[in-house]
């Protein structure tokens, strides 16, 4: 129950080191079960890499080894993963995961800019294009590098969220340092960022699987 209970108040929980025996594929599989979600497709291994090394149209391809922003995983799908499991194969005790409420983000604006704010992809999904708003249907979705204001209150969150001197005051940071620490995130609840990768090359290398809300197609 305190997993459910901290993915509600806090949008994400911290698993600590979870299970180290265990391979992610199988918690992922228990934690699926007591969430009523489904897994989508495998565990993705995620390493840090210079932006020339990955494509473009990623995160890591755009980054590298910088500050990654904060951000909604496939914040451009219709309906974006409900859960983000991380977990730590080789940790870097330098780099952290950093972790912001969207309720954060929302008292900085009022609520017709809120419900107001409609974004696009930058790209056609599937030959569609379809505008998305901040927060619609239970899902608050951010995104500076996939997604593209479409109107005035868009780039008006835009603006606060790319800018330096956003101050959000709870901010949470979780340092993926040991094998088998592991997080679990509201991925429509919660926007998640990382900070940057001192030590290159990185031997940083995190577990990712995403989660689906029953009922809706991925
Ligand atoms: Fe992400």
């Amino acid at each position: 129950m305190q997993i459910l209970d901290d993915i509600s108040t806090r949008g994400f929980v911290d698993l600590g080191i979870y299970e180290p025996e265990k391979c992610i594929s199988k918690i992922a599989l228990q934690l699926g079960r007591y969430l009523g979600v489904r897994l989508h497709a495998n565990f993705e291994q995620l390493t840090t890499n210079s932006t020339t090394a990955k494509p473009q149209n990623t995160y890591a391809g755009n980054y590298g080894f910088s500050e990654l922003p904060l951000h909604t995983d496939l914040a451009h799908w219709y309906v974006p993963p409900r859960y983000i499991l991380l977990r730590c194969v080789v940790g870097d005790p330098e780099v952290s995961t950093l972790l912001l409420h969207h309720r954060e983000v929302v008292a900085q604006f009022s609520e017709a800019i809120v419900r107001r704010a409609l974004f696009r992809p930058r790209r056609r999904l599937e030959g569609k294009l379809f505008l998305m708003r901040l927060r619609d249907n239970g899902i608050f979705r951010w995104d500076q590098l996939f997604l593209t204001p479409d109107n005035h209150e868009a780039r008006q969150v835009r603006n606060l969220m790319i800018s330096p001197h956003s101050s959000f005051k709870i901010m949470e940071e979780v340092t993926l340092a040991e094998p088998g620490r592991t997080i679990l995130i509201d991925n429509w609840n919660t926007l998640h960022g990382r900070s940057l990768v001192k030590t290159i090359p990185s031997q940083r290398r995190i577990q990712r699987i995403y989660f689906h809300e029953e009922g809706y197609d991925d």
